[in-house]
């Protein structure tokens, strides 16, 4: 690692000192990881509760201690864990990736049973390179560090280059670890064969909406506003070759499916609606609470679970196709599609809120950014426009305990309730239809026969004095009025934008909108350029 020329770029002095202190052996080394991380946490509100001698050299720390935790006294935690920390409300347990697998796997189970899913305990595990963090994240090492966050001393250098202003262009690239360069850490599209878990019917009886729900075998490292692309007729091989080199060579025909009208041939795009995570109850994001400085250095294990909200087309070939998938069924899907939104470079900057403003099925995309935003510590205020209240209702998914039970469950605003948005002061809903609102217990900001845009104009005017950023997604003509209103209030928004796809790597040029770049008119292809596009970008006239 490249700690001396990080030290070149940075003004901290402390940091340079600690760079010229020789890593001779392993107890250096983590003694260098623990000051590294005080250098980064020193302006929040954590303490020091518990520093494991044998973890250190001690002629490098002077194990002074500033805070008291209930686990001080549980000989498992401090047997096996290297320090640990506490903020307002959680203990951080550290431990090092060095310290051997069966004394982790002993840590991470003894404090996922205690913690029992209030996320007050989590267990944290500093890798010394990126490569043995990334095979933590896999799904398969779920067990040996069960519910841990993973990170590195190289993350948490980098975090404090960041935090100093360091230019790290100035870093010559060959020397740069991959760390630095976050998309790195990206899965590359590929083919992966995913299981369906259910396909649930959501709203009235004659509702257009359904909820997939899918595991893939594989992980999937999918970033908000990235999409998929999948087979909506079951074991379809056409493909055999797993790289996405094989699959452009394939000449996508658009027109196929239209003709034929019966079986499409070409897989269709959908947005992820949420990813689950192994060992991690539904509701973890109304839980965790890391501050967002923390938040930014760590790792999860990689999601293998996701959901899609889908709407049936009237005269749409493959959204009825998809109707017909059952429990058990396996599909072909593409993934991950699109350019990466890099979340962790946009929650660098100090938003007092990040909007979402949806409509129809265009919410579908945006809860997924709400449950990445929330990671971070960030307060979301979400605007959603529907039909009517019946339409959110939908039978969720069977127990654990009583197989066959289902229970009535809301899409939008339960998940929205589990990322930790409050019903009666953070979610907004407007309806078009004029149903009892009595039906609508929980949230106060309901708005009758209106379009999302109405309440979305009135909250801004009254909140202009806030740092906002705003993403929609929805119908053209929404996502148009929400431009026209946030740009009033020189507000920064993002359109999460949908067209037409046949290919959804860039090769076929069917997925074009109009878009305006220093002045000039362009053709941008959405697959590629977007789907997240800025609305100014965005040549709404065409
Ligand atoms: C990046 C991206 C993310 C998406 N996410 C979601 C999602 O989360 N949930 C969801 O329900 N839908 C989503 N869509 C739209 C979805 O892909 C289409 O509804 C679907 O492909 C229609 O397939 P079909 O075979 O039923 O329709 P087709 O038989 O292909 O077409 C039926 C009719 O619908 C029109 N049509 C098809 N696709 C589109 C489109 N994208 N925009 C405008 N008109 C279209 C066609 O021109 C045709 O008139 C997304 C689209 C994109 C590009
Ligand atoms: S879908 Fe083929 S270029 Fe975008």
């Amino acid at each position: 690692m490249q700690y001396n020329l990080l030290a070149n770029y940075t003004n901290d002095k402390e940091f340079k000192a600690l760079v010229r202190k020789k890593l001779s052996n392993i107890k250096s080394y983590n003694a260098f990881c623990f000051a590294v991380l005080n250098i980064l946490i020193r302006k929040l509100d954590i303490k020091t509760c518990y520093l494991n001698k044998k973890c250190f050299d001690e002629s490098l720390l002077s194990f002074k201690t500033d805070g008291h935790s209930s686990l001080t006294e549980d000989k498992t935690v401090t047997e096996n864990c290297a320090f640990l920390l506490k903020n307002k409300t959680t203990n951080l347990i550290f431990s090092f990736g060095h310290q051997g697998a069966e004394n982790l796997q002993n840590l991470s189970n003894h404090i996922y049973s205690l913690d029992n899913n209030t996320f007050k305990n989590i267990h944290i595990v500093l890798f010394k390179s990126s490569e043995e963090l990334d095979k933590a994240r896999q799904v398969n090492k779920a067990t040996v560090y069960k519910r841990s966050f993973f990170t590195t001393c190289y993350d948490i250098c980098e975090k404090i280059i960041e935090t100093n202003k360091v230019d790290v262009k100035k870093i010559p690239s060959k020397k740069r670890n991959s760390t630095l360069l976050s998309d790195k850490r990206r899965d590359l599209a590929g083919l992966h064969m995913v299981e369906i878990m259910d396909n649930i019917p959501v709203g009235k009886e004659d509702s257009k909406l359904y909820k997939l729900i899918f595991k893939t075998k594989e992980p999937l490292d999918i970033m908000p506003g990235q999409f998929v692309m999948i087979s909506t007729l079951k074991e379809k091989n056409r493909f055999k070759s797993k790289t996405i080199q094989s699959i452009s060579k394939v000449k996508p025909d658009i027109h196929n499916d239209l003709q034929t009208k019966q079986i499409s041939y070409l897989k269709r795009p959908f947005g992820i609606y949420r990813t689950y995570y192994e060992n991690f109850s539904d509701d973890y994001g109304s839980k965790l609470n890391i501050e967002k400085e923390l938040a930014a250095i760590l790792y999860t294990v990689k999601p293998n679970r996701f959901e899609i909200v889908y709407k049936v087309l009237d005269r749409g070939v493959g959204t009825n196709e998809l109707t017909r998938l059952v429990k058990g069924d396996k599909v072909e899907m593409l993934a991950p599609l699109g350019k990466v939104f890099d979340v962790r470079k946009f929650v660098k900057e100090e938003w007092d809120e990040i909007h979402i403003v949806g409509g129809g099925v265009g919410i579908a995309p945006l809860i997924y950014l709400v449950q990445v935003l929330r990671f971070y510590n960030i307060k979301v205020k979400a605007f959603i426009g529907i039909e009517d209240y019946k339409s959110l209702i939908y039978k969720a998914g069977r127990t654990k305990s009583h197989e066959n039970t289902r229970r009535n469950a809301r899409i939008y605003i339960d998940d929205l309730k589990y990322f930790g948005l409050s019903e009666s002061s953070d979610i907004y809903v407007s309806f078009l239809c004029d149903t009892d609102a009595v039906q609508f217990k929980g949230i106060k900001n309901v708005f009758k026969g209106s379009l999302v845009t109405e309440p979305y104009s009135e909250y801004l005017r009254k909140h202009n004095h806030l740092k906002i950023n705003t993403f929609t997604c929805g119908p053209f003509a929404m996502m148009q009025k929400v431009h026209t209103v946030t740009a009033q209030f020189n507000i920064k928004t993002y359109v999460l934008m949908e067209k037409r796809m046949a290919c959804g790597i860039g090769v076929c040029f069917s997925c074009v909108c109009k878009t305006i770049e220093n002045g000039e008119n362009h053709n941008s292809r959405v697959c590629m350029e977007g789907p997240i596009i800025e609305s100014k970008q965005i040549n709404w006239n065409e």
